[in-house]
C-alpha cells in the first residue's frame, strides 16, 4: 500500500484531499495542530469523518516544532515509506495575518523548512506546497501568468507564502528534490472555511443573517471548486523537477454576482451592510492556467453555478450543527 502525508488534514482542502487519496487506495497519514484560526468545531467534524476510514492515521502535530515533527517521522516513516508530502498546513486568512505575523511565519515558513528537510532525509519522492494567488499582490494584469511579478505582496500571509516558495527553490537547486508549488485561487466547496465569502454568504442565506460586504462588492475572485483543486494536487504529486503552477478557474466573478447566485438558489434576498475594504484586499484575481494545462493536463471542470449548487446543498443537509459555527 502506498503512503502519503497530508499536513493540515483537518483543514478544508486537507479534508477533501485526504478523502481523495483514501478513495484511490492510499494509506493517509494526516497531521494538524487543530489551531483556533477559525471555529475548531468544523475541524473536529472533518477529523471525525476522516477517522471513519481505517487507512487514515491522525496525529496532532505542529509542523513548526522541529523536534516533535522529527520524532513523528522517525516513529512512522522508517518502515512505512511515504511517496509524497502534501503541505497544506498553514496560517490561512489574509486579514488575520496582519494581527498574528509571527505565528504565520512560524507555520508558513519554518514549518516548510522542517518538512522539506525531513522530506530529503526520508527520501520522499515528491513534495507539494500549497501557495496562493495572493503572491501576485494587487496585479493589474488581466490574467496572472506563472512568471508574473510576485515580489510585491500586500499582506503578511502573501509574504510568508512567497518566502516559502523562495526557500523551496533553494532546496531544489541544492538537492534536486521534486517540488510542486501550487498557487490556489479562492477555493470553495462543501465544508469550506467559515472566514471565506462562499461559506459566510450561504449560511446567511439559509439562516436569514446579515452579511458584511467589504468595499463595493465589484471586486472579482477566480473562485475554484474544491474537487478541481484536489485533482490538481494529486496530479502535481507525480511531476518531476521543480514546477510552479496556477490552480484556478480562469473565470473571475464579482462578490456581488456570487451573492446573486446564492440568493437565487435560496430564493431570497440576502441583507447586507457595506464596510470599507481593508489594505490586504486585492481588487481582482484571475489565473492563467495555460502552463498547468500543458504540463499536467489539468483544467477545472466545475463552473461557479454548479459548484455553489453543490455547496449550498451540503449546507442545507448539515445546517443543524453548521448554524452554530462561528463565521469571521
Ligand atoms: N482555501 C483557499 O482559498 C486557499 C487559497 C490559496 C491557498 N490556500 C492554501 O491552501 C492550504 C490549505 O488551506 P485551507 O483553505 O484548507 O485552510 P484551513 O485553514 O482550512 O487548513 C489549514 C490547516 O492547517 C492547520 N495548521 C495551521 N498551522 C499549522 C501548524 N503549524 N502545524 C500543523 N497544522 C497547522 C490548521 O489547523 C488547519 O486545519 C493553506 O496552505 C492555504 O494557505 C488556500
Amino acid at each position: 500500500m502506498k503512503n502519503v502525508l497530508v499536513t493540515g488534514s483537518s483543514g478544508f482542502i486537507g479534508y477533501h484531499l485526504s478523502l481523495l487519496y483514501l478513495k484511490k487506495g492510499f494509506r493517509v497519514f494526516g497531521i494538524d495542530d487543530m489551531g483556533d484560526g477559525y471555529d475548531v468545531k468544523l475541524k473536529q467534524w472533518r477529523l471525525k469523518e476522516l477517522k471513519k476510514h481505517d487507512n487514515f492515521i491522525f496525529d496532532k502535530i505542529d509542523i513548526s516544532l522541529e523536534k516533535k515533527l522529527g520524532n513523528y517521522f522517525l516513529k512512522n516513516f522508517k518502515k512505512n515509506k511515504i511517496e509524497t508530502i502534501i503541505n497544506l498546513a498553514a496560517g490561512t486568512g489574509v486579514r488575520k495575518s496582519t494581527l498574528h505575523p509571527n505565528s504565520y511565519y512560524q507555520s508558513n515558513l519554518m514549518g516548510v523548512l522542517n518538512l522539506i528537510k525531513l522530506s530529503r532525509k526520508f527520501n520522499v519522492k515528491s513534495f507539494v506546497q500549497a501557495s496562493t494567488s495572493s503572491v501576485y499582490g494587487d496585479s493589474k494584469e488581466k490574467s496572472f501568468k506563472i512568471n508574473s511579478e510576485t515580489s510585491k505582496p500586500d499582506s503578511i500571509y502573501a509574504a510568508s507564502k512567497k518566502a516559502s516558495e523562495v526557500l523551496l527553490h533553494a532546496y531544489h537547486s541544492l538537492y534536486k528534490q521534486n517540488i510542486s508549488i501550487l498557487r490556489f485561487f479562492t477555493v470553495y466547496g462543501p465544508c469550506g472555511r467559515p472566514d471565506m465569502a462562499p461559506f459566510i454568504f450561504t449560511q446567511a442565506a439559509i439562516n436569514n443573517r446579515l452579511i458584511n460586504v467589504f468595499g463595493t462588492g465589484n471586486q472579482k475572485r477566480d473562485f475554484t471548486y474544491i474537487d478541481d483543486i484536489v485533482q490538481g494536487i494529486y496530479k502535481s504529486s507525480k511531476l518531476r523537477g521543480l514546477n510552479y503552477l496556477n490552480l484556478g478557474n480562469n473565470r473571475p466573478v464579482s462578490i456581488n454576482n456570487l451573492i446573486k447566485i446564492i440568493s437565487q438558489l435560496a430564493n431570497k434576498k440576502i441583507k447586507r451592510v457595506h464596510k470599507p475594504s481593508t489594505p490586504e484586499d486585492v481588487f481582482y484575481t484571475s489565473a492563467d492556467i495555460s502552463k498547468t494545462k500543458r504540463i499536467m493536463k489539468w483544467e477545472p471542470k466545475t463552473n461557479l453555478e454548479k459548484g455553489i449548487f453543490k455547496t449550498y446543498n451540503w449546507h442545507i443537509e448539515n445546517n443543524k450543527w453548521l448554524k452554530k459555527i462561528k463565521v469571521s
